[in-house]
């Protein structure tokens, strides 16, 4: 048996936990791995290396990937699914497992749909994937937020200022809600609720009011801010152009709310954007185990024949449900959840 692996989309922290994983427990079954160089590229450019024991020996702890990655995406190739079965099948791969968030899961699902041999890792720190309660690298991006905002705490407290940090998180506001309520923010924004400004500067003021001379906000970078109550709000871009999958770069509402708050209420304001600090370095503990109990269930859904499955977090235990079901819905913050770090605005 002679099984692919790659890591597509953003990179994340334990994505080698899960390499690792795959070759450790494919070597044990007397199976051969193939990595596949960036994303669905190195299937559609035949950009491949064998991975053996020791090519995965020393990764556990590192960051990003050692296959690298890419937002390509076959289907936006022409004949893209073609060549990615005729490159498959003259690479002599009997299985593929795919690493990914909903982009390169949708092509996943989509392939496997095509008669692809293929089963899914879910993979990003945004944690919006549906069908597993966490994806790994998560955890490790919500304590790097927190660490981050706990400095910003000492330094709005000693100038008095209002301090916006904001923090990945496109569709869904998993990491603003978590290193918000682990950091003590007092008001967390998340793309599920619109921000009303008027809301905001009510609360910066009444916090003035009680003696409160700063504010922590957290504000996934996918929130959206409306003038007043209204239903649709703003959401702001970096870059309006599209990349393979369709999205946007988005970025920079964190300045805007920074400007708006300073303006209506005389408070000085500062923003700060962590960016992909929040995708690097070393993965936490959990992620690392999460990430290898992910790969060793992949290649135990190949031995079973399960295609068109990936791997998810259930409680405390791996499952497998199908790729097409995580990446049709997202997974966003529930009011449940929502309400609860509610308690703590103010
Ligand atoms: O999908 C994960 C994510 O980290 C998003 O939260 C963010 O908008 C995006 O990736 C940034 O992507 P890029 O690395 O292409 O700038």
């Amino acid at each position: 048996m002679n099984i692919g692996i790659l890591t597509g989309g953003g990179d994340c922290p334990g994505l080698n936990a899960v390499i690792r994983a795959i070759v450790k427990k494919s070597h044990q079954l007397g199976w051969e791995c193939m990595g596949i160089q960036n994303g669905w590229k190195g299937l559609i450019e035949m950009d491949m290396l064998s991975l053996d024991i020791e090519s995965v020996s020393g990764i556990l702890q590192k960051g990003g990937t050692i296959l690298g990655t890419s937002r390509t995406n076959p289907y936006k190739i022409e004949n893209g699914e073609e060549i990615v079965f005729e490159n498959a099948k003259m690479t002599g791969l009997d299985a593929l497992v795919a690493i990914g968030g909903e982009d390169t899961l949708g092509v996943a699902a989509k392939l496997a749909k095509a008669g692809f041999k293929v089963v899914g890792v879910p993979k990003t720190i945004d944690n919006d994937l549906y069908g597993t309660d966490y994806t790994f690298g998560f955890d490790t991006a919500v304590n790097i937020a927190m660490e981050a905002i706990d400095r910003i705490h000492t330094t709005a407290e000693s100038h008095h200022r209002v301090m916006i940090v904001e923090v990945m998180g496109r569709h869904a506001g998993w990491i603003a809600i978590h290193s918000g309520m682990a950091a003590g923010a007092d008001m967390i924004f998340i793309p599920e609720h619109i921000i009303s400004i008027e809301s905001v500067i009510k609360v910066v003021n009444n916090r003035k009011k009680r003696g409160r001379k700063f504010s922590i906000i957290v504000v996934a970078e996918g929130a959206q801010i409306s003038e007043s109550d209204r239903k649709e709000g703003k959401m702001i871009l970096q870059d309006e152009k599209l990349d393979a999958f369709g999205h946007v770069r988005l970025g920079g509402i964190s300045n805007v709310l920074a400007d708006l708050i300073e303006q209506r209420t005389g408070v000085e304001s500062r923003a700060t954007i962590l960016g992909h600090v929040q995708r690097g370095g070393s993965p936490t503990a959990f992620d690392r185990v999460l990430g290898s109990r992910f790969g060793v269930y992949a290649v135990e859904m190949i031995k079973e024949g399960k295609f068109g499955k990936m791997a998810a977090l259930r409680g405390t235990e791996i499952i497998d449900i199908p790729i097409e079901d995580a990446v049709t819905v997202t997974k966003t913050v529930d009011d449940k959840l929502f309400n609860t770090a509610k308690v703590f605005f103010s």
